[in-house]
């Protein structure tokens, strides 16, 4: 067998104070893939994540990179991952070149490989033209771009990415997609958002973690594919409760971005359901099921 990039095996993780954060994780990663690590705030990611970059050692259980020890030889790995913090803010008062060139520099990269690797990172960041304005200057979409090309100039094999589209307007997050898409053809990637649409455009594989524990692991199709349901029926937001209640006789009541959406199992259900809201002359729309009702179903134990 090939071996991965990352192999985690009973990785518990327990802080100072006792909060347990990972209770047991195990997570292979092959070479190539992009992996989405999912899952409410709270629930482990950030300190799975930073254990597999030897930021952090579990409390027990273990962690290899590229069939490394990393717990025990973490700088044996070091130079073949690249970190985006989930709190990670560029010096304002410094230019986008300073940031990428600088660290490619404290990476080990001489002077004329650190100039030609972030010269070509920027560029695929179109970040070339605003290469010296300070970050201050900077759009946040732009800012987070910064930090993927420090992490670009590494040219490491594997790249762990924490929430890099959090916080981002919907087009500089769809600007990011882009070039998390032109990474992952030269790196592993592991990156972990609370956007399922991203999760679905992006990753081969989601992992999703509750409570420290995997809940789901899988491609988000076939994620999508274990869902009992059929489709789901968007509502009108101004029903009233009543009215949600007869409806959700018909099938699973939930809420969906603040509308109330009902999920249908059976073509029957959803023939009444449609004649029912037909009848009372309630507006609704019917979608395909997506990634984002495999994540509220799994999490609020619907399945
Ligand atoms: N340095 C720390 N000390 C103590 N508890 C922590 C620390 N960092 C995180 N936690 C706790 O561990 C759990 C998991 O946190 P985290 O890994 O940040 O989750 P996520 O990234 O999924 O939001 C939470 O209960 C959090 O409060
Ligand atoms: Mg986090």
């Amino acid at each position: 067998m090939e071996v991965a990039s990352l192999e985690v095996r009973c990785v518990q993780k327990r802080y100072r104070g006792g909060v347990e954060a990972l209770s047991g994780v195990d997570l292979r990663v092959e070479t190539g893939a992009v992996v989405c690590l999912a899952g409410p705030n709270g629930a482990g990611k950030t300190t799975l994540l930073r254990i597999c970059a030897t930021q952090l050692l579990p409390t027990s259980g273990d962690v290899c990179l590229f069939g490394v020890d990393a717990v025990r030889h973490p700088d044996k790995v070091r130079d073949r991952i690249a970190v985006v913090p989930q709190e990670a803010r560029p010096d304002p008062d410094r230019s986008a070149w300073h940031h990428l060139y600088q660290y490619g520099r404290a990476r080990g990269l001489g002077r004329a490989e650190a100039n030609t690797r972030s010269e070509g990172a920027l560029k695929i960041l179109d970040l070339w033209e605003r290469k010296d304005v300070i970050t201050r200057d900077l759009s946040g979409g732009l800012r987070q771009r910064v930090l993927i090309g420090m992490a670009m100039v590494t040219e490491a094999p594997l790249l762990f990415l924490d929430e890099p589209t959090t916080g981002l307007d919907p087009v500089a997050r769809r600007e990011m997609w882009q070039v998390l898409t032109r990474l992952r053809q030269q790196s592993t990637v592991i990156l972990t958002t609370h956007y399922m649409e991203e999760a679905e455009v992006l990753a081969h594989r989601v992992v999703i973690l509750d409570e420290g524990r995997i809940v789901a692991d899988d491609s988000p199709r076939k994620l999508v594919a274990t869902l009992p349901y059929r489709s789901k029926i968007l509502l009108d937001d101004s029903l009233d409760e009543q009215s949600l209640a007869a409806l959700s006789t018909h099938g699973r009541l939930e809420e969906l971005a603040g509308r109330p959406v009902i999920y249908v199992r059976e073509e029957d259900a959803m023939t009444g359901l449609v004649e029912a809201l037909t009848a009372r002359n309630h507006s609704f729309s019917v979608s395909p099921l997506t990634l984002e009702d495999y994540y509220i179903n799994a999490l609020r134990g619907g399945k």
